[in-house]
């Protein structure tokens, strides 16, 4: 399509082709296994911090049937630091179930990437686009706030629905070209339509934005206290799996000692949504990191 009223393709294009982070590893490469790596790294975590893990990572287990074939617990321990814990367990499961399901290699179609485990609709457009080429919207956080401003009009992505967000991105989504368009649109959210100090005159859709044309109206406040990070569930979990990754085993009573007091009501349901997610185990009474036995698969948690 690309013809949304006053969207400029070219114009962004050409933008990308002379500010874009072409030079990232994850875009130098068409490997869908590299891709997804990269793209699971990236949830929730900023590009300078991935790229150390990224290069380490693929140095360690270059393809789907080295890390399918390493212990779930030595993938765990790779992670330390990043975050988020639960995407290294489900990073090792969609390794083992390309092995199983596509001869160890990754998809390149939308719907065989869904059905891997942990790849959501983002991830899996995303390993499509940029490894394949399909021509599909990709909407990261970046990506989908930039279509709320230059097409649809609002100040934020949570002033449009999904729904829209979904409709825009289609609207502009041009028949060639699609993967350096969406790289575009989502350095274009990292580097000039930033969420809180937005670089008008650096952007290539200034002349035809949808937001600027309307006057920047204000959004809705997106502003809700946030905890403290030591009250969150994140924090316990992180620190739960941070503890299990030195140590062989850890009673129930061993990991509530090392929470804020406020945890412990919490521990049983921390421990048991981390064994859900593949990352934890029980063996005789004891708590310790998934898979440690040299497991090379993690079909189900073990609870
Ligand atoms: N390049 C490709 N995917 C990316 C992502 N999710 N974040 C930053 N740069 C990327």
């Amino acid at each position: 399509m690309g013809s949304a009223a006053g969207f400029d393709g070219t114009t962004l294009r050409e933008w990308y082709a002379r500010e874009g982070r072409h030079e990232l590893p994850w875009r130098l490469t068409r490997d869908p296994y590299a891709v997804l790596v990269s793209e699971v790294m990236l949830q929730q975590t900023q590009v300078e911090r991935v790229l150390p893990y990224y290069e380490r990572w693929m140095a360690r287990w270059p393809g789907v049937a080295a890390l399918a074939g390493e212990a779930l617990a030595e993938v765990i321990r790779a992670w330390a630091g990043l975050g988020y814990n639960r995407r290294a367990a489900y990073l090792h499961r969609a390794a083992v179930a390309a092995s199983e399901r596509h001869g160890g290699r990754i998809p390149l179609g939308v719907a065989e990437l869904r059905a891997l485990p942990g790849v959501g609709p983002y991830t899996a457009a995303a390993v499509a686009c940029f490894a394949g080429e399909a021509v599909v919207p990709v909407a990261d956080t970046n990506i989908a706030r930039v279509l709320a401003r230059a097409v649809v009009g609002v100040a934020a992505k949570h002033d449009a629905s999904a729904g829209v967000v979904e409709v825009a991105a289609r609207a502009v989504l041009p028949d060639e070209g699609a993967r350096a368009h969406n790289l575009a649109l989502m350095d274009l959210g990292a580097m000039a339509c930033t969420a809180r100090a937005p670089r008008c005159d650096d952007c290539p859709l200034r002349g035809g934005c949808a937001w600027r044309l309307a006057g920047y109206p204000e959004g809705a406040s997106a502003a809700r206290p946030s905890p403290r990070f030591e009250d969150t569930a994140r924090f316990a979990r992180g620190r739960i799996v941070d503890a299990l990754r030195g140590a062989p085993a850890l009673t129930a009573g061993e990991l509530a000692a090392l929470l804020p007091a406020r945890h412990a009501a919490e521990l049983p349901r921390y421990l048991f949504a981390l064994a859900s997610d593949g990352l934890v185990e029980q063996t005789d009474g004891r708590w310790v990191l998934a898979g440690g036995q040299g497991s090379s698969s993690m079909a189900s948690p073990k609870l």
